[in-house]
């Protein structure tokens, strides 16, 4: 197939990463990724390959190094960016959130010093439905108020608001603010998919490690919110619909200008319980859970409204909560101990 043209992808060897770069060779695209594999194994990188041979170069560099940066870009002609390199854990950054703000913000505005210095002007950048904070109205449209409720989210709210001001000053940027909602799933080969280092924060990696029987039971995270059945809604999506978004969006950029962000959803939320209920059909055995308490700072329930992904990028999710507990639960059988 002939070359779309070459992309660089940051943090192209973790779990959203790692499928697009599929996605994007599948469509023709050469890739370079740039990764430090702080969250990732370079063996995600090896089966991006297996799965899909084409054209692909890998830098472990750290995206604040910026003569590193500088020398990956220099390396051969870059068309467009992917930007998903970042740090995850909400309660880390409650932590620890310097950590967050070098990493996240400090490491963004390098990476686009050295695009600006290149005249690199085309970037889809990894945003969050965190940036909606706890939101009055669902479905959640991009015109809704932005808050955010941990350095975490500050720090996703901070680079959209960088990526605003940037092309509101510099004509030629074109950018895409992906605000994706909860991507799970894995790959449908079962060959990569998500690799949480720690215990799983999320919920969809914690009860397919319970399943699998690296952990005993699933803690549900307060059963009396004021839903249908008690537990929180999320809008769940497809990784490999998240990497059609991401191609989507590249072909996208010709067709906008300045600064625009798109929801990735579904449309659809579905509870904790309906979740698990998924999962255990899934796996073919009941997933064990108690009731717990509210995990602090949860939202109750939110899902996206995607249809200016629809009508911008003319994407939508088409995969069903069925398919992602099936696609999970085939990496995490095949995998149990994910890359190691
Ligand atoms: P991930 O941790 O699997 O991938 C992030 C990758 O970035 C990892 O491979 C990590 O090694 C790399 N990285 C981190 N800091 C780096 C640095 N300074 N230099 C170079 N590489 C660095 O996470 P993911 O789930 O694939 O998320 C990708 C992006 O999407 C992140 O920006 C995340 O905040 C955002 N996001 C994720 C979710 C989700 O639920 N997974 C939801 C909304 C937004
Ligand atoms: N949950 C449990 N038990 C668990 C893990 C999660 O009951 O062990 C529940 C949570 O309370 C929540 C739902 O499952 O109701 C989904 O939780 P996740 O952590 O999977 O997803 P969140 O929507 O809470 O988190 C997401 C992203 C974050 C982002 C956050 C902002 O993963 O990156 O939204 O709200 F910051």
């Amino acid at each position: 197939m002939p070359s779309q043209g070459t992309v660089l992808v940051t943090g192209g060897a973790g779990f959203i990463g790692s499928h697009t770069c599929v996605a994007l060779l599948d469509a023709g695209w050469a890739v370079v990724v740039l990764d430090n594999l702080s969250n990732s194994s370079a063996v995600a990188v090896e089966r991006v390959e297996e799965l899909s041979p084409g054209d692909l170069t890998f830098h472990r560099v750290d995206l604040r190094d910026r003569a590193a940066v500088g020398a990956v870009v220099d390396e051969r002609p870059i068309d467009a960016v992917i930007h998903f390199a970042g740090l995850k854990a909400v309660g880390e950054s409650v932590v620890d959130p310097l950590r967050y703000y070098s990493n996240n913000v400090v490491a963004t505005v390098t990476l686009l010093e050295v695009l600006r210095e290149r005249e690199i002007r085309d970037v889809v950048f990894s945003s969050s439905c965190t940036v909606y904070g706890d939101p009055a109205n669902v479905p959640v449209a991009e015109s809704a108020p932005l808050s955010a409720a941990s350095p975490y989210g500050r720090s996703k709210l901070f680079i959209e608001e960088i990526f605003r001001d940037l092309a509101a000053a510099e004509p030629g940027w074109r950018v895409l603010l992906l605000r994706y909602f909860n991507p799970v799933g894995a790959h449908q080969s079962g060959r990569i998919g998500e690799d949480p280092h720690d215990v799983p924060n999320n919920l969809m990696p914690f009860v397919m490690q319970v399943a699998v029987g690296r952990r005993d039971r699933l803690t549900v995270f307060g059963g009396d919110y004021p839903t249908p059945d008690g537990t929180c809604i999320r809008d769940y999506i497809h990784v490999e619909d998240v990497a059609a978004g991401h191609v989507a969006a590249l072909d996208a950029l010709d067709r906008i200008e300045g600064c625009q962000a798109v929801n990735l959803g579904t449309g659809t939320g579905s509870s904790v319980l309906e979740v698990v209920q998924a999962a255990s059909k899934a796996v073919g055995a009941d997933i064990p859970f108690v009731i717990g308490a509210r995990r602090p700072g949860d939202v109750v329930a939110t899902w996206a409204d995607p249809s200016l992904a629809e009508e911008l990028l003319g994407w939508k999710a088409n995969r069903t909560l069925d398919d992602m507990c099936a696609d999970h639960w085939r990496w995490q059988s095949t995998n149990p101990d994910g890359y190691r």
